[in-house]
């Protein structure tokens, strides 16, 4: 790892554990992109950038040098208004309503370490010398706008994060319009964009296009960073597949409305972009203000979307995630949502919890409706008392009777929201999102906090505080359960109106950690209707995700593959529930639910008091299996081997770093009549070691394992399932 400047080209050249990042500085001040993948050794790379005189349509910047043009410059940080016609990464309205500006180098630092981001989550380094980072500062001289460009390789990680702070050294206040994380202009357009895309219920499902001319892109305008689209794409270079060839991911630290995409010009270059939807926004910097835009991670790979995926997982489960449960084995829970909904009492709880600890499961989660008077989503979020009318001891009470079957107890909470039939709303009409003289749009019956407010904000702080304190509390579901409407503040003037929904943003982070590093013995799983908000943004605070309100085994595959390419598996919260399934009507065998749902964090979400004494008895062995192979599942390396978005099969697997041991899931959705035959080729395996499946006698290559592969299993009817574990003998 190192950063290096050869000042003789005026070049930078960043290198990553594998990757190389390179860019120029040009007499004029301009800075040029050269280079983003595998590691290169010399600094030269300055003689890629060709110019080329163009016609009128793309002028030049300078009357002697002709080939000159911001419009075809590859670009670290590219404007609009003065040649670049291009999608800009930046936008800034001057006092004469004009918003054309020139950026130009003024000077650079490189310091070892990380500086952590003002306000904002992002990833971090534990030392000096796992990261370094590299500082350049652009200045447009007129204005006093400055822009810090800042670049963080890591020593053991293919991954760069990048972001911009933008600072207003100027007598005059300046309005930010856009101001993206990253853009980076690469030399050809033969790529394809991948995205995550779906819905509630169908969250993060892959698709791929061909890049064409113009603009291709993927945003939210929700509030957060949605179920409908996922702050992330990756370029795949032709020909690379799930374990060949180039790919490029770039994924944005941040839970509310972002943009991220690619725009292929006339010259077949893409431009790739992500930061915070500049739709909407706005931000108004007084002289002396800055703006700190989130971090975006860029990953590289010369080793398919497969290689990728594990940079990102490797890096997030090591330097995004923290606290104590960062690099701990998380516990196997029932959680009662799906078993009683809101209608339960104390002994209803108390006789799941007890057939959970018969089963071998460690914690208890209650759900939505244990608060105010919730007995439907029609009131009480806001009122964080506990409804003695459905537990007429208490908390506490109830925490004492679920630990003293030695079980740990979680808690759901949804702290941003407020229903108007609440006594905080009553008391607090004007603490919800809104615009005056407008109708609040409800959504779930509930309106949103305005978490841009400094009351709010300690607010929820104190209430949640408050009943985390008052019982030996060991999780906590913090769920979010709309989007956003009327983006107004009652606090902020007119003329800052539209920094409302970045502001919601940097306080629910205030908040979160404060209240994260408050109670640091609580593992924390955010949730948003499931995964509405799985963003690397939440890992920063709450080191897992609720994955799906989908609990369906079959739609999982699609769900838990889509997720699994950037976000760990050690963030995704997967639970057996109970059959007709409650979303989509589906009924699959209990293996198959198990066998799906043990790729994630395992748990239960029904009824466990209904199961039959044989249904108890594979509940026992999924859990007694759950817990030899979670260090595997939650902190191996992750492999996929067949996608559900291709074919009727879908086979993952996990295997540890030191190799010793593998965990493969193989499921087929619809039995077919006179199925083919087939191989199952295993992956990341010793090849110089021999392995061992559970259960048989006999030893297999891990060469052979690979490369020959296993016969695949063959099935008789829907939704079958089997899963291998493989131990290396010694
Ligand atoms: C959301 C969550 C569910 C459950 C309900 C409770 O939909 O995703 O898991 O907690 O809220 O109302």
């Amino acid at each position: 790892m190192a950063i290096r400047y050869d000042q003789q080209r005026s070049v930078f050249h960043l290198q990553a554990r594998d990757t190389s990042y390179v860019f120029h500085v040009t007499k004029q001040g301009y800075l040029p992109h050269l280079y983003w993948g595998r590691k290169v050794r010399g600094t030269q790379l300055d003689r890629l950038l060709e110019l080329k005189e163009r016609a009128s349509f793309s002028p030049s910047t300078e009357l002697d040098q002709l080939a000159l043009s911001l419009d075809t410059l590859p670009q670290e940080y590219p404007g609009y208004g003065n040649s670049d016609f291009r999608m800009p990464a930046y936008q800034v309205m001057l006092p004469n309503g004009t918003t054309v500006t020139d950026l130009r180098y003024a000077s650079h630092e490189i310091v070892s370490g990380k500086p952590a981001l003002e306000g904002l989550p992002a990833t971090y380094a534990e030392s000096g010398k796992e990261a370094q980072t590299l500082e350049v500062t652009l200045k447009d001289e007129p204005t006093g706008l400055a822009v810090i460009l800042s670049y963080t390789v890591f020593e053991s990680f293919d991954a760069i994060a990048r972001s911009a702070r933008i600072v207003n050294n100027g007598k005059d206040t300046l309005q930010l319009q856009r101001a993206f994380s990253l853009s980076l202009d690469f030399a050809h357009d033969r790529f394809e964009m991948l995205q995550l895309s779906g819905a509630w219920t169908r969250e993060r499902y892959a698709h791929k296009r061909k890049l064409e001319p113009g603009l291709q892109s993927v945003e939210s305008r929700r509030g957060s960073s949605s179920h409908m689209q996922n702050p992330f794409v990756a370029l795949l270079s032709e020909g690379a597949t799930e374990d060949h060839g180039d790919v490029y991911g770039v994924n944005l630290v941040y839970s509310g409305n972002f943009t991220a995409g690619v725009e292929v010009d006339q010259f077949h270059t893409a431009r790739l972009f992500i930061g915070i939807n500049p739709f909407d926004f706005s931000w108004r910097l007084e002289p002396g203000e800055r703006f700190q835009t989130p971090e975006a991670v860029m990953v590289h790979s010369s080793e398919g979307l497969g290689g990728m995926s594990r940079s990102f997982h490797d890096l997030y489960r090591s330097r995004l995630i923290r606290g104590t449960f960062r690099d701990k084995t998380r516990p196997i829970l029932v959680n009662n949502w799906e078993a009683t909904y809101f209608n339960f009492n104390a002994d209803k709880i108390e006789s799941i919890a007890r057939t959970g600890q018969e089963l071998g499961i460690e914690l208890f989660v209650l759900d939505d409706g244990w608060f105010g008077k919730r007995d439907n989503d029609t009131t009480s979020l806001g009122d964080w008392f506990v409804d003695r009318s459905k537990l007429p001891s208490g908390l506490e009470d109830l925490v004492g009777r679920v630990k003293r079957l030695d079980m740990q107890f979680g808690l759901w909470f949804e702290p941003e929201m407020i229903s108007p039939e609440s006594e905080l709303y009553r008391a607090h009409p004007d603490w919800c999102l809104h615009v005056e003289g407008r109708r609040r749009t409800q959504a779930r019956h509930q309106l949103i906090l305005d978490l841009s407010r400094k009351d709010v904000q300690d607010y929820i702080v104190k209430a949640v505080s408050d009943i985390l304190s008052s019982a030996p509390i060991t999780y906590v579901k913090w769920d979010m359960n709309r989007n956003m409407t009327e983006i107004g503040s009652a606090l902020l003037p007119a003329e800052r109106q539209r920094e409302t929904a970045h502001r919601y943003m940097l306080g629910l982070y205030d908040v979160l950690e404060r209240i994260t590093s408050a109670f640091p013995h609580i593992l924390f799983e955010s949730c948003s209707g499931g995964g509405g908000r799985f963003d690397a943004g939440m890992l920063y605070y709450m080191p897992q995700t609720w994955t799906s309100d989908n609990t369906d085994a079959v739609s999982r595959l699609k769900i838990q593959y889509g997720t699994s390419i950037v976000y760990p598996v050690s963030a995704m919260g997967a639970h057996v529930s109970a059959v007709p399934n409650h979303q989509v009507g589906r009924i699959t065998s209990l293996e198959t639910r198990g066998n799906v749902a043990l790729s994630g964090n395992f748990g239960y979400e029904l009824d466990l008091t209904r199961f039959t004494d044989e249904e108890k008895e594979t509940v026992k062995e999924q859990v007694a299996l759950y817990k030899e192979v979670r260090h595997l599942v939650q902190f191996g390396d992750f492999y996929r081997l067949l996608s559900p978005f291709e074919g009727n099969e879908t086979a993952w697997m996990f295997v540890s770093k030191d190799q010793s041991e593998a965990f493969v899931v193989y499921v087929s959705v619809l039995q077919e009549p006179n199925p083919k035959l087939g191989r199952l080729r295993l992956k990341g395996l010793d090849p110089n070691r021999d392995y061992k499946l559970d259960g048989q006698d006999a030893a297999y290559g891990g060469d052979e394992l690979m490369y020959a592969g296993l016969a695949a299993p063959q099935f008789h009817g829907d939704f079958a399932s089997r899963v291998y574990r493989f131990r290396a003998v010694e």
